[in-house]
C-alpha cells in the first residue's frame, strides 16, 4: 500500500518522535527536571530579551505543573493596550510537545512573543508528563501509576488548575489559545462546563474534537496492529519519543506501508514553515493510555471518556457500561470561539472539523469565528512564517472584541 497524503495522528506523532529523537538515549529525568534554572524562561524567553517568570501549580491529583509568564513585551512597556490591567492569555500546546511550541521560531513569528508585544499578559501551560511538568506530590515518572491518565485527566485536572492559578494571580478572566490536543482539552472542559466562569474567549488552532473521518490508510494500519493497546497491556505506561517500543512499532507499521519518504510526509504538507528552524521544539513523552484514548476516538468517531473496554471496568469507573460522552453542543452558545483550521491538515481533518462546526450550529453567530486556511497543515498554525499575518492578527482582533 502506498502512503497517501492522509495519515493518522498516532502514526505521524510516532514518526515525528522517532525522527526528533534521532537515536538519542533517554536522559535521566531527575537531572532534567530538578534544575529549574534551566527552565523554559531561561532557555527560550530571556534569550530573546523578554522578561519571564516561572510558576508552578499542583493539580488536585498531585501533578506539579510548570507555567511560564511573559508579562511584558520587548519594549518592556505597556504594549498597545491603553489603561487598565493587561488581559491574561493562556496558551496550551499539543500532543507530545510543550510550551516551547509557542516560542520556537523568531519573536516576530512565535505567538507567545507576538501576544506579549501586543499588550497581553502571556501564560504558557505545560501538561503532566512533559519535561518541565514531571513532578508529583508522591509519584515520579518511573512509577507506572504516574502514567495512569489520558486527556480526560488533562480536562478534569490540568486545565482547571492552570485556569484557577492564572485567574487567581491576575484577578481577571482569561483568553485561551489551544493547538491540537490543547483544543481537545478546551472542548472537553467547556462541554463539561468547567472553567467557564474564568474564560473570556478561546482561540482553537487545528481544532480536534472528532477524529472518526480521518481518511487515512495509516490510521487503519495503526488500528490493525492495535498498537497502543498491545503496548499498554504489555505494561508500557510511558509513551516516550526515542523509546525502543516506539521504534519497534514504527518498524512494524513500515513493514506494511511504504515509509521511504518520512521527512516529506512529516514536513511536506506544511506549506509555510521555514524548515531550517522548525525542529527546535523537542518531542515530549505522554501516557500510553492517552494514545489509546486518541486511537479510540479515531475508531469510534465520537468524543467520549476513556473506554476501559468492558462493561465491568467502565461501570467501576463511571457507574455505567459505556464511557460518558462529551457533549460539544452543550458548550454555551455565548462563549466567544475562534476556530482556525487548514485544508492540508492531516490530523485536524476538514471533514472532522465540519462535524465539529455542525455540533456548534446553535452557537451565537456573533460569537463564533471560523477561519479556514486552504494551504495550511497542522504545524503551520504554530510555525508558519506567515501565520502572524494570516491567523494571529485576526486572532488578536477577535480577542480585542471579546
Ligand atoms: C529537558 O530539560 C533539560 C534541562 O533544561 C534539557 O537540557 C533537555 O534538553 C530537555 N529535554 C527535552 C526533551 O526537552
Ligand atoms: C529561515 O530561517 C533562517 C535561519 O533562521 C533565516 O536565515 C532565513 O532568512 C529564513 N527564511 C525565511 C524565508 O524566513
Ligand atoms: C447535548 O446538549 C444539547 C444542548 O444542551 C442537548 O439539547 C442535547 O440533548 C445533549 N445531548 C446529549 C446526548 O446529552
Amino acid at each position: 500500500m502506498a502512503m497517501t497524503t492522509a495519515t493518522s495522528l498516532i502514526l505521524l506523532q510516532l514518526l515525528f518522535a522517532v525522527l526528533a529523537a534521532g537515536g538519542r538515549t533517554k536522559i535521566s529525568r531527575e537531572l532534567e527536571s530538578n534544575n529549574f534554572g534551566d527552565g523554559i524562561c531561561q532557555l527560550m524567553v530571556e534569550t530573546q530579551g523578554y522578561s519571564c517568570e516561572e510558576h508552578k501549580v499542583t493539580t488536585k491529583d498531585g501533578y506539579i505543573l510548570s507555567l511560564q509568564r511573559i508579562p511584558t513585551g520587548r519594549s518592556g512597556g505597556a504594549g498597545k493596550k491603553k489603561g487598565g490591567p493587561k488581559p491574561p492569555v493562556l496558551l496550551q500546546h499539543g500532543l507530545m510537545s510543550d510550551a516551547m511550541t509557542w516560542l520556537a521560531v523568531s519573536p516576530d513569528e512565535s505567538l507567545g512573543f507576538i501576544l506579549a508585544d501586543n499588550g497581553f499578559d502571556v501564560w504558557l501551560g505545560n501538561v503532566r508528563g512533559t519535561n518541565y511538568s514531571s513532578s508529583h506530590t508522591s509519584l515520579n515518572p518511573n512509577d507506572p501509576e504516574y502514567w495512569d491518565w489520558s486527556w480526560d485527566e488533562l480536562v478534569a485536572y490540568d486545565l482547571p488548575a492552570m485556569f484557577e492559578y492564572v485567574h487567581g494571580q491576575t484577578g481577571q478572566k482569561l483568553h485561551y489559545v489551544g493547538h491540537s490536543l490543547g483544543t481537545l482539552m478546551a472542548f472537553g472542559a467547556f462541554s463539561r462546563h468547567e472553567v467557564l466562569s474564568m474564560v473570556r474567549s478561546a482561540a482553537l488552532l487545528s481544532p480536534i474534537a472528532y477524529m472518526g473521518q480521518m481518511p487515512s490508510p495509516l490510521a487503519r494500519a495503526a488500528a490493525d496492529i492495535f498498537m497502543a493497546e498491545a503496548l499498554y497491556w504489555l505494561g508500557l505506561k510511558e509513551f516516550a519519543p526515542g523509546g525502543g517500543a516506539v521504534s519497534k512499532l514504527v518498524a512494524e507499521i513500515c513493514s506494511q506501508i511504504d515509509c521511504s519518504n518520512l521527512e516529506n510526509i512529516i514536513t511536506g504538507p506544511n506549506c509555510c514553515m521555514n524548515s531550517s528552524r522548525a525542529n527546535l521544539a523537542h518531542q515530549q513523552p505522554t501516557a500510553t493510555k492517552n494514545m489509546i484514548h486518541l486511537a479510540q476516538m479515531i475508531r469510534k468517531g465520537s468524543i467520549a471518556m476513556y473506554d476501559y473496554g468492558n462493561e465491568r471496568d467502565n461501570n467501576k469507573h463511571y457507574g455505567q457500561a459505556t464511557p460518558p460522552g462529551y457533549n460539544i453542543t452543550s458548550i454555551p452558545n455565548q462563549l466567544p470561539l475562534f476556530l482556525s483550521y487548514g485544508g492540508k491538515d492531516l490530523l485536524s481533518d476538514v471533514k472532522d472539523v465540519q462535524t465539529l462546526i455542525e455540533a456548534l450550529s446553535d452557537h451565537d453567530p456573533d460569537k463564533l469565528v471560523v477561519l479556514y486556511r486552504e494551504d495550511y497543515a497542522h504545524l503551520d498554525f504554530v510555525y508558519a512564517t506567515n501565520a502572524k499575518q494570516l491567523v494571529y492578527n485576526p486572532l488578536m482582533a477577535f480577542f480585542g472584541l471579546n
